[in-house]
């Protein structure tokens, strides 16, 4: 770990309802009351934000939106808007999750249009990459996340990329257990980390945390935060439990 601040965050994705998701906020701040530096983030299904969000105030926990639209309002049924993310508490907006994009139709070019969408709004946006196991078995890692990257930025200036937090998930790595080796997740986090410096002033590079995400579990995250180039983890199953979450969050 570098002396970027770690992050660790948990996607609790379609789970948790308004209820259960406040239980879980709840348990979890006293657990992770004593994490020293370590920033921990929850992104709870859109219809749970109010309720985490009253459950962590005043703990330094903050809370982001799964989805946002590119637009700030209109004619788009069924989906939110940066805006109204930040209204009721978000701090954070994840865009181009692998789910997003394989079973939604997200698109590069939708993730750049969210990134700026966010941005405008005041949320920090968490842009998750990776690839599939077709693309990594015909070594084309490097290729992929880099026109993944490269799409999310966009023309955005170098203090906005600054601000962006990565999340490195390869595709089949997400809730299958099989999680990268640490040396295969801090190859591609260095790949992320070296194109940044090659395309902007070096403070960005040096500023932007990457975390890993895909099957992170108390378990291996310890060796995982280890790297130079992890910067955090972004956590699925292992983050709906506040016991096994928080000890990833003290593993950093
Ligand atoms: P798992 O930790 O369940 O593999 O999910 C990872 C993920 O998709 C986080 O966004």
């Amino acid at each position: 770990m570098s002396d970027r601040t770690p992050l660790i965050a948990g996607n609790w994705k379609l789970n948790l309802d308004p209820v259960e998701a406040a239980a879980v906020a709840s348990a979890l701040v006293p657990a992770v009351a004593d994490r020293g530096d370590t920033e921990v983030a929850l992104f709870p299904t859109a219809l749970s934000v109010p309720a985490v969000v009253q459950a962590v105030q005043g703990s330094g926990i903050t809370v982001g939106i799964q989805e946002i639209h590119d637009q700030p309002g209109g004619a788009f049924t069924g989906t939110n808007s940066a805006a109204m993310a930040r209204a009721v508490g978000c701090a954070w907006a994840l865009i181009g999750h692998s789910e997003r994009r394989q079973l939604f139709g997200e698109t590069d070019e939708g993730v750049g249009r969210k990134v700026t969408a966010a941005l405008a709004a005041g949320l920090l946006p968490m842009v998750c990459l990776g690839e599939t196991l077709d693309q990594r078995d015909a070594g084309q890692v490097e290729h992929v996340v880099t026109r993944q990257l490269a799409a999310a930025l966009g023309t955005l200036r170098p203090d906005e990329v600054a601000t962006l937090t990565l999340a490195y998930e390869p595709v089949w790595a997400i809730g299958t257990g099989r999680t990268a080796s640490p040396d295969q997740a801090q190859e591609v986090h260095a790949v992320l980390r070296a194109w940044l410096r090659n395309h902007y002033p070096a403070y960005v590079a040096d500023q932007v945390r990457v975390l890993y995400g895909g099957s992170v579990k108390p378990g291996n995250a310890a060796e995982l935060l280890s790297c130079p180039d992890i910067d955090g983890a972004l956590v699925g199953g292992a983050s709906l439990k506040a016991d096994s979450f928080a000890a990833i969050v003290h593993a950093a």
